[in-house]
This record gives C-alpha cells, structure tokens and sequence, in this order.
C-alpha cells in the first residue's frame, strides 16, 4: 500500500468558481484521488479557501461585510458546491486558519535566520481618501502609449504595454475613484529567491516524467531573466497574516502582513494540520503526511493545478521550502492544465461569463459535467465548452452507451428471468474474446490514471463500455433466448456481472452512478477488477437485483437551446 498526499490549487474565496476552474485543479485531483483510493491506497486529499489578498477585502466591502465574515460565509458556500460536485476532499481547509498564521510566521522566521529575507523601502501610491497603498492593479488612468482611459497600474489592457503606476496620466484609485494619491515610502520584505537558481535548475532537471506543460513554465521563468527576481513577500493591507519571525514580532513591520502569494501554498501544509485537529488526531499524524523527518520519506505527494499557477509552485513555494532548512517533503509530480474556453469566448470571473459551479449543479447533477469536463480536460492545448458538444457527449456516452447497456439488460432479465442473476451454462469463445478484450482495456485504464492521463483514461473507460454494448449487440440473448434459454442465461449473468465492473471502474469519474449501479446489483463488493474473469463471476446466480431508475436522462435539443440562451450573457458579480 502507498501513500498519497494530493492538494489541489487552493480557490480565492471572493465568488463562486467557474467550469473552467474546476477542470483545472480540483475535479482531475478528485479523479486521482478517488482512483488512488480504490486501489487500496492511503490517500490525504486537501484543498481550501485562499482568504487573502486584495481581492477578497474588496469583494468583503462590495457585499458590505466586515472581510472575516464574509470570508467564513463564502468558505461555507464554496465547501456545499464542492460537495455538490461530490468533490472527496479529506479536508476543505482555509487560509486563513490559526495553522497556516503560525506555519507562515514559522516559515518567515526560518527563512530570515537563512539570511535568505532583506528589508527594501519602496515608494507606493497612497490613497488618502481610501486610507491605504493600493496595490498596482487597483490605481487607473490613461495610457500613456494609445490613451486608453481605464489603463491599470500593471497593464494597459487595450494595447497590452505593462505599465508602471507613475506611467498613467491622471491616475486616479480603482476603488473609490479618488484622486487624492500620493507616493509614500513604505518598507517591504524581499524573500531572496534569486539565490537558488542552481538548486531549482537542478531539482526541476531531475523530473524528466512531468508533463511538457509544467517543465517547459518552470524552465521558460527560471532561465528567463526576471523570472526568478527576489520578490516582495508583504503588503500593507490590514487582512492578512500579521509579518512575524515565528512567535516574535519583527521590529519595522508593525501593521503589515504577508502577501497572499506567500501563504496560499504554506496553506497545503497548515490544511494537514486543521484536518487532524477536524479529525481529533496528535500532530504526529499530519506530520507524517508533510515532515520527511517524521515518516512522510514514502509519501508520494502530487499537485493538481491550471497552467497560470505553475511558477509558484515550481519556482517560490519550493524556494520557501528548501530555504527553510527544514525536513518539508517536497512536490513529486505536478500536474498542469491548459485553460477551458466557453463558447468561443473565455470564461470569465470578473465579467461573469460562462458557466459557474453553482448554476451547473441547478440544471444538471454533478456526474454529467464531470464526465463532459474530464472527458476534454484541457491537457495538451486549451480546449472549448460548447453546449452542442456537451449534449453529444452527455447523450452518446452517459446515455446511449452507458445508461442504455445498464437499461437493456436489466429489463431484459426481469422479463425472461425474473430479478436475480440467473444461471445457464458456462462461458464460449466469445465471452472469452470479452474478458481477453476487457482485461487489456483494463489494464490500459489503469496505466493511465496511474499517470493522469485524464482524457486517455476517459477514452479507455467509454471503450470498455462500448465493448459490452458490442457483446451484447452480438450475443443478442434476445434471439439466442428462443432457442436456447441457457445460452441466454449465460450471456446475461455476463452482462450482470459487467454492470458491477463498470460501476468499479467508473466510480472516479461518475461517482453517484456508480453508486447506483451498485445498488441496483445489491452488492457492496467494489473491490477493483485485479482478475476481470473472476470480476465478471463476482454476482453468483440466484444473486438479486433491481432495474434501476434511468441512469442519464438525454439533453433535448429544446433544453439545450434554453440553456444556451440562458447562459448567453454575464451574470452579475
Ligand atoms: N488562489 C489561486 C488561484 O486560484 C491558487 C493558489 S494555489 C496555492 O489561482 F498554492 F497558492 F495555494
Ligand atoms: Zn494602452
């Protein structure tokens, strides 16, 4: 048995996150952990809230609440989404937990004794009627290249040029408007990264089974000149992580915390330790998940995540790590997707379009988007949500292939046989051709997940369920029952059978499904088809079952076009 520790990207808690930002993190590290689990592994599967930063404060004063309980209301909402997706998470943890304030105060501390932090004084814009810096996002004016009035401090979206906050010709505060700004001088911690370029080389050189999407970001930041500057680790923001050196307050930094970027990844860490304390367990017991000093040596830990977020945790969350000192287990595989595109546009948060977690759940139950969404999870290039292609796909595989195989052999059975596995003789050639067929599916199904394959892996599973749809189709005990009852017994206590196997085998990506596929053949036996020729004798005859209620209904073309108007447009934030 091996042990799994799987985090995927932890989502900003300022809204609800969108079909885009679940194949890209959570939903694949659900599939492998789900996978990893049946497989008899022990797995710990963390994911949380990222509370800090500008962006949550803001989204606080737009909702009027104070910023700590709206981030507690929004944790609340984005943990019932996430069990709506049906999303396993061992622990939903927040960033901004009493673990992860002390774990980020600790790694500062240890970082400073590295002599790895310098103290810089800046100069940052100030907003006397905002009373606070505003970060360089958040000033606007024109731009000084094509005069585009709604420039922002980093950026000029219309013509692209990055821009420095004193470039802007009549800024003015993104928040309130004001343009009452002044430069102030303001004193910042630098994490001295810049320094561990070699070990980073190294350490990335050494990782030649990653995928080509994470090594070749990782590499492009690394070699790239800027790519691995040092980088200011705090803010002058009142929510946040206050800056200290473990317990101690660091003289000069009174007022400030550390900048979101820092913590969020010390949060997959700190999730460890809130999920002991959820689950009543000694420290011991998540440091054996995290400390290489105290068991976590065998621990195989594997990161979910969209492409945008690989230079953290290539390059700074590893360079907090190493220059700890300390005995962290660092990252064995990282896993990084391309960007889901809606409908010929992008997904988009701040503009509300495309579809969210929450409006999916109240037009579909989660297994139809889970399968539409890892089915095309974006791995080698971007790839596009279209509701024509989601109506194929949910009706071809979920219903037609799927649905219909479980339909038609159950029904056919109670008619003929009444509702237990009936007898018959034993198995001929093609029943052998099935399980020869199906035990070298199987074992392809499995060497991809192994590696998260996620498409190749979708692909697999929906052959082996076109394989008993062509068995069927060929056997047709429907025929073969006039002539031959016992032929036909036989076939359809295979066919039973294969009902089971495919609930196994299809539980990471279908869950509730497979749970009532299960239910339906009365068996709690999941065990993972290690023999499929056994597998397929696991439900003996005399066994009982039930026809289940349809598994998948098919999307109309009328209820697609309703929901392609609906979702035509932005929704309000
Ligand atoms: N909140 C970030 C995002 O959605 C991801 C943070 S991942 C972590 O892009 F490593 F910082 F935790
Ligand atoms: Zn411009």
């Amino acid at each position: 048995m091996a042990r799994h520790l799987i985090t995927s990207a932890i989502p900003y808690i300022n809204g609800i996150k969108h079909l885009g930002n679940l194949v890209g993190s959570q939903l694949p590290a659900d599939l492998y952990a789900r996978y990893q689990r049946t497989r008899g592994h022990e797995v710990l599967f963390l994911c949380a809230t990222d509370e800090h930063g500008t962006p949550a404060e803001l989204a606080a004063a737009k909702a009027g609440e104070p910023v700590a309980e709206y981030c507690a209301r929004m944790h609340g909402v984005q943990t019932e989404i996430a069990k709506g997706f049906r999303l396993s998470f061992d622990h939903f943890g927040r960033s901004s937990s009493p673990q992860n304030h002390r774990l980020t105060q600790h790694f500062a501390g240890r970082l400073a004794e590295a002599g790895m932090i310098r103290e810089v004084v800046e100069k940052q814009v100030y907003s006397n009627a905002d009373k606070r810096f505003l970060p360089d996002r958040y000033i606007e004016g024109i731009c000084p290249n094509c005069g585009y009035d709604k420039a922002r401090g980093d950026q000029c979206e219309n013509c692209t040029k990055q821009l420095d906050p004193t470039d802007l010709i009549e800024p003015r505060s993104a928040i309130s408007g004001s343009t009452d700004l002044e430069v102030r001088e303001t004193k910042h911690l630098y994490l001295g990264q810049s320094g561990m370029r070699g070990r980073l080389n190294d350490w990335i050189d050494s990782k030649g089974d990653w995928p080509v999407l994470t090594t070749s970001i990782a590499r492009k930041w690394l070699n790239d000149g800027d790519g691995l500057q040092d980088r200011g680790i705090t803010r002058d923001l009142d929510w946040g992580i206050p800056v200290k050196k473990g317990a101690d307050d660091w003289p000069g930094m009174e007022g400030k915390v550390f900048y979101v970027w820092f913590d969020a990844p010390i949060e997959y860490i700190a999730c460890a330790g809130e999920w002991a304390e959820a689950q009543g367990l000694s420290e011991g017991e998540w440091e054996r998940w995290w400390r290489t000093d105290k068991g976590a040596d065998d621990v195989r830990y594997t990161q979910f995540m969209g492409k945008d977020n690989v230079p953290f945790h290539t390059l700074s969350f590893p360079a907090t790590i190493l220059g700890s000192g300390e005995d962290w287990k660092l990252v064995d595989y990282i896993k990084s997707f391309n960007y889901l595109n809606y409908d010929g546009g992008q997904f988009s948060t701040s503009q509300g379009r495309g579809v969210f977690m929450d409006q999916a759940l109240e037009i579909l139950p989660a297994d139809y988007w889970r399968w539409w969404l890892l089915s095309h999870a974006p791995e080698s290039s971007d790839s596009e949500f279209t509701w024509e292609n989601f109506q194929v796909s949910v009706n071809k595989d979920l219903a037609d292939v799927l649905g219909n195989f479980v339909s038609r052999v159950t029904k056919f059975c109670r008619s003929k046989f009444g509702e237990e596995v009936p007898g018959g003789g034993g198995f001929g050639a093609r029943e052998e051709a099935l399980i020869a067929t199906l035990t070298e599916r199987v074992r392809a199904y499995e060497g991809h997940m192994e590696a998260m394959e996620v498409r190749k892996s979708a692909q697999e599973l929906r052959a082996i369920w076109v394989a008993g749809n062509e068995y069927l189709q060929e056997a047709a005990p429907w025929s073969t029952f006039k002539e031959d009852p016992e032929a036909a017994a036989a076939q359809i206590r295979l066919a039973l059978n294969l009902i089971r196997l495919y609930a196994v085998l299809s539980a990471p990506f279908i869950p509730d499904a497979s749970e009532a596929m299960l239910a339906a053949m009365k068996t709690d036996d999941s065990g993972w088809p290690n023999d499929v020729a056994a597998a397929l004798g696991a439900l003996p005859e005399g066994h009982d079952f039930q026809v289940p209620e349809v598994l998948f209904a098919k999307i109309s073309d009328e209820g697609r076009e309703d929901w392609q108007e609906r979702f035509s447009g932005v929704r309000d934030g």
